[in-house]
């Protein structure tokens, strides 16, 4: 029987939370965000409003709810959604550690069930962004913004996909998957650390599909390795990171 990604992305994400709880003590401890596998400084990048006092903002794949815990700490309501109770475990914990007001949600970041036009903001770093097929995902908050509303997101750029090949090992300057219908991997039968299934586009797939939602792109990041980085992390070599982009950040207006 073929399982489904939300099945499958889930048992993943149970089996792996105890591995992802250093991590959320590395930063729900941070004073100023940084993102993404490498870092990247928050003065650098501006994924947050300086002052999000008075919004309504949602984490869509929460995880352990640092990305949460930063938007509460900048004065937003926020809530955090996530389909793995272990991950919301972590999150729960944290958020009684400091002592911070967060409603998490076990769910469907694809589906929330929360009401049409109710947040200001929404926001995935490497939760929905990756996990969740786009056109549903991105749909779904759509509906969930108010009309001006934003959508922030980072997860892996394509290229670096399209660069790794199909056992899971390092990627490398070989393109080892088609970029014509690129639309994610399944790294559930990689011979190195299977995981979950991944969603992601082509560039002009995103753009069109932005168009189609109705969101206005007010802005594009791609992300190289920094230059102090010398070892391979998460699959990918530090100096492959230095010449091709690892990490895309879509900013979003709902138009
Ligand atoms: C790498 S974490 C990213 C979240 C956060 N930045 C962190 O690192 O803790 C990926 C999260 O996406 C969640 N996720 C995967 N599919 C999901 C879905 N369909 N709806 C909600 N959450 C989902 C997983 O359970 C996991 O907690």
């Amino acid at each position: 029987m073929t399982r489904d990604h939300l099945t499958v992305n889930r048992d993943v994400w149970n089996a792996d939370a105890p591995n992802y709880v250093a991590l959320a003590e590395r930063l729900w401890a941070l004073e100023t965000p940084e993102w993404g596998c490498w870092g990247a400084p928050e003065a650098d990048l501006h994924l947050l409003p300086g002052d999000m006092t008075g919004m309504d903002a949602i984490e869509l794949g929460c995880g352990t709810a640092y990305v949460s815990a930063w938007m509460a700490r900048r004065g937003a309501r926020v809530t955090g959604i996530d389909i793995s109770p272990a991950q919301l475990a972590t999150a729960r914990r944290m958020a009684a550690a400091y002592r911070t007001d967060l409603t998490l949600i076990e769910g469907n970041a694809e589906a929330t069930g929360l009401p049409d036009a109710s947040f200001d903001f929404a926001i995935s770093e490497y939760g929905a962004a990756i996990w969740c097929p786009p056109e549903l995902w991105l749909a779904e908050a759509w509906r969930l913004l108010r009309p001006g509303g934003t959508c922030v997101f980072l997860g892996n750029h394509p290229l670096a996909i399209i660069a790794t090949p199909y056992s899971g090992a390092p990627c490398e300057a070989v393109l080892h998957r088609p970029y014509r219908g690129f639309t994610g991997a399944d790294w559930t039968q990689a011979e190195i650390d299977p995981h979950g299934i991944c969603f992601n586009l082509t560039f002009s797939g995103w753009l069109v599909l932005f168009a189609r939602l109705g969101f206005a792109v007010a802005r594009y990041e791609e992300l190289y390795i920094p230059d102090h980085v010398t070892e391979t992390r998460a699959y990918v070599p530090a100096d492959w990171g230095k010449r091709y982009p690892v990490e895309q950040v879509w900013w979003l207006t709902k138009t």
